[in-house]
Parts: C-alpha cells; sequence; structure tokens
C-alpha cells in the first residue's frame, strides 16, 4: 500500500492533554498542498516510522471498537467479490481514537493505495481536483476534519462522490462553460470530531457513517502492551492496567501517557513499569487516577465555585477559564460526559455529584470537603 500522506489535523489549540505539543507553525501558503509528501521507510523518517508502526495495519489488529470492525469487515468482503471500490464512509468521534488508522486499514485490506488530506487544504478547486483526477480505480481518499471543506470543494465531491464524475467551469462570465471529465471509481473516507457540522447533502452521500466509540480499560490495556512492545519497554499488565485506566478512553493518550512513563522509568525507577511506577510518573504528569489532567479539574472547579454547580453556557465556560469554547467542546467535554461527570442540558452544562466528590467537594452543599483531597486551588 502506498501512502501518501499527511497534513497532521489541525486541532483546535490549546487541546491541553499532558505531553501535547503546540502545533507547528503553518507552512507558507505558497508551500501548502492538498497532499504535503510521500511517507517512506527512510533513514530520515525512521522518528515518523516509529509512529506509523504504533498504528495497527490489519483490521485484526485493531483493538476494540467491536461494532465498527464487524461493520466494515462485511462491507470489505463484499466490495472485494464484488469488485467494486467500497462505498463511502464516514467516520466520526473525539480526536485519537482510530479514525485515521482506520482508514489506513481500509485501504490495506482492499489491496489498493490511500491518499490523505485534510479539509483546510483543499483551498481551491484545483486541489481536490488534482487529487481526485489522480487517483487510481478503488484507491481511498482519505480526507480529514471533513467538516471544514470550503463550499466550492464540497461541490466538486457531489458528483464525484455520486457518479465518478469531475465537473469543472472553463472560463468566466457569459463565455463560461461547465465540461465533465469521467474520474475512476474511488472511495471517499471522511473523517470528523463534528458529524453535525457537516451539510446534509455531503452528508447524505456517504454509504456508511460510523461513530467510533471511547474504548473500555481492558481494550486500552491490549493496546498499551502491544505499543509496549514495539517501543521495546517492558511493562507488567498491572503497569499497562494502570496507564490504560488514566487514558480517557484514548488509544493516542493511552500511547502517549506510556511514553511519558517510560521516561520516568528510565530516569528515576529500573526495571518494567509496574502499577505503582505508572501511578507515580502519571501523577508526577498531573493525571490524576480517572485520567483528568489540570484542564478538565479546572473546568469542573470553576463550574462548582464560580457558577454553583451550573447550568452554564459554554461561551461563559469559556470566558471564565481561558480556554477555548470549540476545545472544551470536542476535547474536554466529551470524555467528561462520558464517565458522568458532565451533563449536557438546554440552559448550559452541569456538573454531577459524582464529579464533585471526585474533586473534593460536598455534592449537596458545594463546599471543600478536605483541602488535601484532590482540590484544585483557583490561585494556581
Ligand atoms: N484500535 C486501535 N488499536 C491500536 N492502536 C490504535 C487504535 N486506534 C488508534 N490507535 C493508536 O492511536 C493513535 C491515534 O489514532 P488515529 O490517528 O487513527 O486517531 P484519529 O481518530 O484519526 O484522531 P484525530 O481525530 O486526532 O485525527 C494511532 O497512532 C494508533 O497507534
Ligand atoms: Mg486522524
Amino acid at each position: 500500500m502506498a501512502i501518501i500522506s499527511s497534513q497532521q489535523p489541525a486541532h483546535p489549540p490549546n487541546s491541553g492533554q499532558a505531553g501535547d505539543r503546540p502545533a507547528p507553525p503553518p507552512p507558507p501558503k505558497s508551500e501548502r498542498g492538498p497532499v504535503i509528501s510521500l511517507v517512506r521507510n527512510t533513514p530520515e523518517s525512521s522518528d515518523k516510522a516509529v509512529e506509523e508502526s504504533l498504528r495497527p495495519q490489519r483490521i485484526r489488529d485493531y483493538i476494540g471498537q467491536k461494532a465498527l470492525k464487524e461493520v466494515l469487515d462485511i462491507a470489505i468482503q463484499a466490495a472485494k467479490s464484488r469488485q467494486e471500490p467500497l462505498d463511502h464512509l464516514l467516520l466520526y468521534g473525539p480526536p485519537g481514537l482510530g479514525k485515521t488508522t482506520m482508514a489506513l486499514i481500509l485501504a490495506q485490506e482492499m489491496g489498493v493505495s490511500c491518499k490523505i488530506t485534510t479539509a483546510p487544504a483543499l483551498e481551491r478547486p484545483r486541489d481536490i481536483a488534482g487529487l481526485l483526477v489522480n487517483l487510481k480505480p478503488g484507491d481511498v481518499l482519505f480526507i480529514d476534519e471533513i467538516h471544514r471543506l470550503p463550499r466550492v470543494t464540497e461541490e466538486i465531491l457531489y458528483p464525484a462522490m455520486e457518479d465518478a464524475r469531475l465537473d469543472i467551469t472553463i472560463g468566466k462570465g457569459q463565455s463560461a462553460r461547465t465540461r465533465s471529465l469521467p474520474l475512476q471509481p474511488f472511495t471517499l473516507v471522511g473523517a470528523t470530531t463534528r458529524v453535525g457540522a457537516l451539510t446534509s447533502p455531503l452528508r447524505d452521500r456517504f454509504g456508511l457513517i460510523q461513530r467510533l466509540r471511547f474504548y473500555e480499560v481492558d481494550e486500552l490495556t491490549d493496546i498499551v502492551l502491544r505499543t509496549a512492545q514495539v517501543l521495546n519497554t517492558p511493562v507488567q499488565p498491572d503497569g499497562a492496567a494502570e496507564i490504560a485506566r488514566r487514558a480517557r478512553g484514548t488509544p493516542r493518550i493511552a500511547n502517549r501517557l506510556l511514553k511519558r512513563v517510560r521516561d520516568f522509568v528510565e530516569v528515576k525507577a529500573s526495571g518494567s513499569v509496574t502499577e505503582a511506577i505508572a501511578a507515580e510518573a502519571l501523577e508526577l504528569f498531573n493525571v490524576d487516577p480517572c485520567g483528568l489532567d489540570w484542564t478538565d479539574r479546572r473546568l469542573l472547579t470553576v463550574m462548582i465555585e464560580n457558577f454553583s454547580g451550573g447550568p452554564v453556557g459554554l461561551d461563559t465556560m469559556a470566558a471564565a477559564t481561558g480556554e477555548d469554547a470549540q476545545t472544551i467542546e470536542e476535547v474536554y467535554e466529551p470524555y467528561l460526559m462520558q464517565i458522568g461527570y458532565l451533563q449536557r442540558t438546554p440552559r448550559g452544562r452541569v456538573v454531577t455529584p459524582a464529579a464533585c466528590r471526585h474533586l473534593g467537594y460536598d455534592s449537596q452543599t458545594l463546599q471543600p470537603q478536605d483541602s488535601s483531597n484532590g482540590q484544585l486551588s483557583l490561585m494556581e
């Protein structure tokens, strides 16, 4: 499988999880293209190769997401037996759950190439047209952050998805003419963290629309053990489970926490990663036993202390904490809601009694119970 890749998805700034690196500055406009580089396993790209090697290559190695795998397995087998490309697929769910990984696996399973791009890179009609005309029969075109497609690009995609046809307008004003070019049939895989932001004409053109869910602790434990093997880091099963418990149901965070724990072991301890070592290391990196980081705790604490636990509007929360509203909505809230610490109501966000107890507040009076009990001072 040739992977032509890869503009990193531009996640909202400050996505804040432990160990996040600031996004590199965007390249100058003239250098920006819809597809950035060709990934090959050369020595120069060995770092990238390590990252890539963490991705499972086949559907059977993809841990968890049982329902999704079943649906896709059937779709792959049916498409192969009819010798047709796979139907267009929309994958949605919070960041880091394995959308890009799944797109690459699909191409691998179908025995075709995968071209990876991201919606904001498809600014001009010629960006998407260039990608489409170069697709070989059955190829996978992966568009990340597909909810951010410019309108003109989206309109070019409609006939391309439906009838494998590229409609282009030549000339301007009265002399403008539309010409149609046939395209090779292909599979569009779109990924988004915000399925509600897609226009319905675009959404309706996907034959398969699948949600990725947060992972269970035992699934994440398997992912940590697999990554540890790839990274050649000895980890005990209980150490892997401790990392998994703190990984917010997200493989990318599990892998990132494992790397932090590996650093800790190399510098402060020795031997393999045990439960105690993992816990000690992750406390140091401010990741609590539920996987909440400093920003999660701050969001909840501000709601309890300043707004009597809610309801609070999203924009008010953003203004009160200095976080970006979109980041709160897409990165922090899904997990807080998943573990039952936050609820979205028509009147705003509300902190639950479970969250109050976790942060050391009385769930009735909202008074601090014990100042040493994990509470976050707003003065920090
Ligand atoms: N099911 C899985 N089994 C094993 N590892 C996984 C799985 N899903 C994801 N990963 C690991 O997690 C990392 C993040 O996955 P991926 O890049 O596919 O997420 P994503 O959903 O595309 O995120 P984003 O929305 O930020 O683009 C990958 O490097 C991969 O190693
Ligand atoms: Mg991705």
